[in-house]
């Protein structure tokens, strides 16, 4: 497993282009199994998400090509109908096989994805979405065996969270059922808004997505796929956190700072003077880190995966703030890590009390998951003397060319390769 070597203090500055979202393109990717032929996406990021996503389409019998950001997904004679329990144990993501296999092949097996480090994670509301348009459920042996040989109808479907994943899942499904299906209380995140794009241009008729309630009429068949995958909103907030949190002066290119507002918000309250254009944010540090109180919420509100990295910023904060999480109220194992470093936090339940200071110190440290592990990378940067992130195969999950980024921003970061590492 590979480790990253950061000598801090170091003051990012520069212009920096963010990759596509991972969190659209994964569903897209899964959406060409909706469709006959050879889709062609664009903007595809080079991540370990997606090379799984691309080895479960081939398990399935796709042909996928990922040539730099551009993947051809031929799903002209694909045949199988099974997520595998050793992929969907990688990357909870493999889910979204069900809504396209069930629309298209009437049947599908897909692992039960189980829990993560952040709690129990449940897809009931996947479940109970497909049951609404007519799919037979059972759960046996760890799988989800879905059928419905006569094909799935339309039908209203009121979700009691607004799950991004259900949304898009479920979405997915209704596109080639018969008649309308209407999702209420829909998860508002712009992926699933990218993903409707996608569909929509194949010839699915959906509308409303990206907000409240989703109407889809379905048609008999689709067209492949050509698309392009919007901005990662993540990436994109991770560099501007990290720019606030060096004092420095970080141009984010390439991005869409309407998805980003309530990040925005948080940044000028803590002292970053923001500029945004079409599709650039700056964010500039001239004074201290101020605290704020900052709490998770479905979009438009503060993004739970931007939860750790802005609590890495509100450490080295003049103050007390507090941070609650709202959507996983046990995502919170960077604090022990971040501790090591220096940051002085106390955990009551979902709400995190973050004592700023001003001496964080670098430290051997541990990545605990995605977003975790940025947020250790950016408290490297403000830690005086060296931090050593071990486990960073959690970052390549969703971080494209992150080395290469930051050292364009005038942050070097060394992957120190382990030789015993079959992945290595
Ligand atoms: C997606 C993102 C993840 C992000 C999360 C919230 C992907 C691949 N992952 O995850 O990075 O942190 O949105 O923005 O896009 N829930 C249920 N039953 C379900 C489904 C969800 O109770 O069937 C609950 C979850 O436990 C959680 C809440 O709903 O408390 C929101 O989860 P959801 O929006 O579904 O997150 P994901 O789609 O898994």
């Amino acid at each position: 497993m590979d480790t990253f070597v950061i000598d801090g203090p170091v003051r990012l500055e520069g212009r920096v282009r963010v990759s596509g979202a991972k969190n659209a393109v994964l569903p897209v990717m899964t959406a060409a199994l909706l469709v006959e032929g050879v889709s062609t996406l664009q903007r595809v990021p080079r991540l370990r998400d997606t090379s799984t996503m691309a080895h479960l389409l081939r398990v399935l019998g796709a042909r996928v090509e990922h040539d730099g950001n551009l993947m051809r997904i031929d799903t002209s004679s694909y045949d199988y109908w099974e997520a595998p329990y050793e992929l969907v144990k990688t990357m909870r993501a493999s889910v979204y096989a069900l809504g396209p296999l069930l629309a298209r092949r009437g049947k599908a097996r897909v692992s039960l994805p189980g829990g993560c480090a952040w709690g129990p994670r449940p897809v009931d509301l996947h479940l109970m979405g497909m049951e609404r348009l007519g799919a037979k459920i059972t759960l046996s042996h760890g799988y989800v065996h879905a059928e419905a040989p006569n094909g799935l109808r339309g039908g209203e479907i009121f979700f009691e969270i607004p799950s991004v994943g259900a949304t898009i899942n479920v979405m997915m499904a209704a596109v080639l059922a018969k008649g309308r299906t209407t999702l209420v209380n829909a998860a508002r995140e712009p992926e699933v808004a990218d993903i409707a794009a996608a569909l929509n241009r194949a010839g699915a008729r959906i509308e409303g997505a990206g907000g409240y309630a989703i109407q889809i009429d379905g048609v008999p068949e689709l067209r492949p796929l050509e698309h392009a995958t919007m901005a990662d909103r993540i990436e994109a907030g991770t560099f501007l956190i990290a720019g606030l949190m060096t004092g420095g002066d970080v141009t984010v290119e390439a991005c869409d700072p309407t998805h980003l507002q309530a990040l925005l918000e948080k940044l000028q309250q803590m002292g970053a003077e923001v500029e945004a254009g079409p599709d650039w944010v700056r964010v500039r540090r001239v004074d201290g880190v101020r605290p704020v109180d900052v709490t998770t919420a479905p979009f438009p509100g503060f993004a739970t995966d931007l939860q750790a990295q802005i609590m890495a910023g509100l450490a080295i904060a003049d103050g007390v703030s507090l941070v609650t999480e709202t959507i996983y109220p046990d995502r919170f194992t960077h604090v022990a890590e971040l501790r090591r470093l220096g940051a002085q936090i106390r955990l009551d339940g979902n709400i995190a009390v973050v004592t700023g200071t001003a001496h964080l110190s670098g430290a051997p440290v541990m990545a605990t998951d995605l977003r975790a592990s940025a947020a250790l990378i950016l408290s490297a940067f403000a830690a005086e003397g060296r931090t050593e992130i071990s486990r960073v195969y959690h970052i390549d999950r969703g971080y494209e060319s992150i080395e290469e980024k930051f050292a364009a921003l005038g942050a070097p970061i060394e992957r120190r390769r382990d030789r015993d590492d079959p992945e290595a």
